[in-house]
Formats: C-alpha cells, sequence, structure tokens
C-alpha cells in the first residue's frame, strides 16, 4: 500500500528535437519508481525526431509541431506556447531541443526549465559545445543540468559532470564519454527538482 507520505508525482514534459538518449535515460528513471515524477508528454519541432519512437515505447504521449511546416516562424513559437500551457506540466526538460525558447514561455515557468548541455558551462555555451571544448584542447570537459533563463545555456547551474581527455582520445570518444554523464546528471538533476530540494539563491542553486 502507498504510504500516506509517498510524494505526489510532478508533471514533467519533455521538448526534445533528434535522438532522444536523454529522454530514454530520463524515462527509464521514472519507470524505475525513482524519481516523484511522471512524463506528461514528449512535444518535438521534428516529425522525423527518433525521440518520438522513445517517448512511444515508454507510452508517453507525443505532439509534433513542425518548424519546417509553419512559414511564420512566431506562430510555431505561439502554438508552442499554447500547447505548453494546455499541457500545464510542473517542469519542462529541454533534452536535445534545437530551438531557442522565446521569453513568453521562459517568463510562463520560471524556473521550471531544466536543460541539459555537454559543456562545462559557462564554458561553452551555444551549438556544437563538445567540438568547441576540444578545438580549445581543454583538458577537461563535461556537462550541465541547469535551470532556462532568457539567455542562451546562462541559467542557474543544478549539476555538472567533469570529463578527462585522455591521451589518445578522439573528439566522438570525447562526445560520448559527456553524453554518458549527461544520462546520469540529468535524471539526478529531475530528481532534485521532483523531491523539491532545489533553491535558487542569488542566481545559485542551493541542493537540500
Ligand atoms: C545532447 O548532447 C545534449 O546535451 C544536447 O543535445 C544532445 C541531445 O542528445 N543539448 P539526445 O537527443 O538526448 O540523444
Amino acid at each position: 500500500m502507498a504510504s500516506l507520505f509517498t510524494k505526489r508525482k510532478k508533471k514533467i514534459l519533455f521538448l526534445a528535437s533528434g535522438r532522444g538518449s536523454n529522454l530514454k535515460a530520463v524515462l527509464q528513471t521514472l519507470r524505475n519508481g525513482k524519481i516523484p515524477g511522471q512524463g506528461i508528454a514528449l512535444v518535438t519541432d521534428n516529425p522525423e525526431a527518433k525521440a518520438l519512437e522513445i517517448a512511444a515505447e515508454f507510452q508517453v504521449p507525443t505532439r509534433v509541431l513542425d518548424f519546417r511546416s509553419f512559414l511564420e516562424k512566431s506562430e510555431y513559437h505561439r502554438k508552442l506556447l499554447e500547447l505548453l500551457l494546455e499541457f500545464s506540466p510542473e517542469l519542462i526538460v529541454t533534452a536535445g531541443y534545437m530551438k531557442i525558447l522565446k521569453p513568453e514561455v521562459i517568463r510562463a515557468f520560471p524556473n521550471r526549465i531544466i536543460n541539459i548541455h555537454p559543456s562545462l558551462l559557462p564554458a561553452f555555451p551555444g551549438l556544437a559545445a563538445q567540438k568547441q571544448a576540444w578545438n580549445a584542447g581543454v583538458k577537461i570537459a563535461g556537462c550541465t543540468a541547469h535551470f532556462v533563463d532568457e539567455g542562451v545555456d546562462s541559467g542557474p547551474i543544478i549539476l555538472q559532470a567533469a570529463v578527462k581527455i585522455k591521451e589518445g582520445m578522439s573528439e566522438r570518444d570525447l562526445t560520448l564519454e559527456i553524453l554518458k554523464e549527461e544520462h546520469k546528471i540529468l535524471p539526478l538533476a529531475i530528481r532534485y527538482f521532483c523531491e523539491d530540494r532545489l533553491f535558487i539563491e542569488n542566481g545559485k542553486v542551493n541542493i537540500r
């Protein structure tokens, strides 16, 4: 019998545009019951996203807003906000979502959007972060789970994991090593959020 003290599950909506390996890592953790949360939807801008198959595999409802089919891109962003408000999630997770969220979306869900980024922010924000790190010749790379604010990859940092660049490693090896770490810290950041353990003070996240 469920305990009276069992935490109510938080409603999580995912935004993803591609492969969906982070989505899968999170859905697996949710299925194992390790997070007091439930996936209520995957929304994608890409009808070919592999993430759609992953969501279906885990019985998570999906919605496609095909970005390319919108002549007016502002209409895409308007529809997206409408859809998000309709689902009314307590947490939005961007897991390889390749569009920049408009300020209206961020303001509608303040400190309720978590992103996974493949660098040790604030280094290497933006696209192809692993390549940026590789080209810069850093000796330690990694990934960051953070809240989304109105800047690019600039919101309060929740968790980070480091990856040492070893002798003989290729850029591809590095990308794969970083991805493995992403699959650990994203579910953990979501777990902390769902357990109400994240507090933001002066732009910094405290985990209690
Ligand atoms: C990941 O490297 C993530 O950090 C970045 O986009 C990639 C998405 O991969 N934002 P996947 O779709 O989760 O496999």
